[in-house]
C-alpha cells in the first residue's frame, strides 16, 4: 500500500540549553560563568526521528510545543533534518519545554520544564494522521501524563489501522515505573527499553528474570546495554550480540534513540531480527563517535564511510 510516510513519531519535543565549561556547579545566592553555550533540538523521540530520516526514513512527528521562540527551534531543527513538521501541535497558552544543562567537566546536572509536553493527549492524534504511515513509534513515556492512560489505546487503534508499533518507555525520572504492562504491551511490535528500566519495569531482581515475566507481552523484547551490545527475545529465542567496538567513545547522549532508529528501520524494511539488532548495535555505536545524539547522522556519506572504515560494516 502507498502510505505517504514510513514512521510516525509520537513523543515529546523541548530543547536543551547546554551550559559548558563551568568552573564548578552554582551555589545558592552566587553566581558561576561558563565559557561556552549551545542551544539545540533535546528530546529522545526527536533523536530518533532524526536519526532514522537520515537512513533515508520518510518520518512524521506528533508532539505538542508553545508557539514561543523555542518552539520555533524545535520545528526548524527537525525539519532541517527531512522530518515532517505538519502534525505538530502548537499552543499558544503553553510554552515548549526545556532542558538546561550545566557541565562541568565529566558531571553534569539537568533542570527541565517540561511545559507543552504534559499535555498531549490521544485527542491531538486523529486517525487520518495515523493512517499516513506504516509503522508507529511512541518513545518517553514518563515524560508525557498526558499520555499515559491512553497508550494502550493508541497502540490498539495503530495495529487496527495496520500500523506495527514501537515503544521506548525511556527512565522514569519519579522511579515509580508506573505502567499498565497487560493494557499496552501486547500491542507493541517492538519494545526497546534498556537493560535498567526492564528490571525496573519488571520488580524482578536481575536482567534473566526480567526477560522472562516480561517477554510474553510483547513480539519482539530488544534489550540495550550499553557497551555490552544488546539482547533481543522474541519467540523463545535470545539473541545477544556484543556492541560494535570503539575505542574513542566521545558520548553516549542518544546511542539508545540511535540504537531504535537503526533497528526499526531494518524492521520496517522486513529484515530478520538478527539484521535489525546487529543494525541497532551499529547505530547505537555510531552515535558514541560524535558529540550529541544526532551528530554522527549528519551526514549519510559519511555514516556509510564510518561504518565501513571504524566498525567493519558495509551498509
Ligand atoms: N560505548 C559503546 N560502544 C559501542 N556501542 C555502544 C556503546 N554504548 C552504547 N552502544 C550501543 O548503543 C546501544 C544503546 O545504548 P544504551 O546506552 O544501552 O541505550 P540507552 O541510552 O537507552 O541507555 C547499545 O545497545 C549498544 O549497541
Ligand atoms: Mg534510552
Amino acid at each position: 500500500m502507498n502510505k505517504e510516510f514510513d514512521v510516525i513519531v509520537v513523543g515529546e519535543l523541548n530543547v536543551d540549553l547546554i551550559l559548558n565549561e563551568l568552573e564548578r556547579f552554582p551555589e545558592i545566592g552566587k553566581e558561576v560563568l561558563a565559557q561556552q553555550m549551545t542551544l539545540t533540538l533535546g528530546s529522545s523521540s526527536a533523536i530518533f526521528a532524526s536519526n532514522i530520516s537520515s537512513l533515508g526514513t520518510r518520518v512524521a512527528f506528533i508532539g505538542k510545543i508553545g508557539k514561543d521562540k523555542f518552539g520555533e527551534v524545535v520545528l526548524e531543527s527537525l525539519q532541517k533534518n527531512q522530518v515532517d513538521i505538519s502534525m505538530i501541535k502548537r499552543d499558544d497558552k503553553l510554552g515548549t519545554g526545556a532542558t538546561i544543562v550545566l557541565n562541568v567537566e565529566e558531571d553534569r546536572a539537568n533542570t527541565t520544564y517540561p511545559g507543552a509536553m504534559d499535555f498531549l493527549t490521544i485527542n491531538d492524534i486523529s486517525e487520518e494522521d495515523l493512517s499516513k504511515a506504516k509503522h508507529l513509534h511512541f518513545s518517553s513515556y514518563f515524560l508525557q501524563p498526558g499520555m499515559q492512560k491512553d497508550l494502550g489505546k493508541l497502540f490498539r487503534t495503530a495495529q487496527d489501522l495496520g500500523l506495527t508499533t514501537s515503544f521506548d518507555m525511556q527512565w522514569d525520572p519519579g522511579e515509580k515505573w508506573d505502567l499498565d504492562i497487560e493494557d499496552i504491551l501486547p500491542y507493541v511490535n517492538v519494545f526497546l527499553p534498556n537493560d535498567k528500566e526492564l528490571i525496573y519495569l519488571s520488580g524482578k531482581n536481575d536482567l534473566n528474570e526480567a526477560i522472562n515475566y516480561i517477554k510474553k507481552y510483547t513480539d519482539i523484547l530488544a534489550i540495550k546495554r550499553g557497551n555490552q551490545g544488546s539482547t533481543v527475545c522474541s519467540k523463545d529465542e535470545i539473541m545477544n550480540l556484543p556492541a560494535f567496538l570503539n575505542t574513542d567513545v566521545v558520548d553516549a547522549i542518544g546511542a539508545g534513540d540511535s540504537f531504535n532508529a537503526g533497528f526499526i528501520y531494518k524492521f520496517i524494511m522486513g529484515n530478520s531480527i538478527q539484521e535489525c539488532q546487529e543494525f541497532g548495535n551499529l547505530t547505537g555505536a555510531m552515535s558514541t563517535t560524535a558529540a550529541g545524539g544526532t551528530t554522527a547522522f549528519q551526514n549519510y556519506e559519511n555514516f556509510k564511510k564510518k561504518a565501513q572504515d571504524v566498525f567493519g560494516y558495509s551498509v
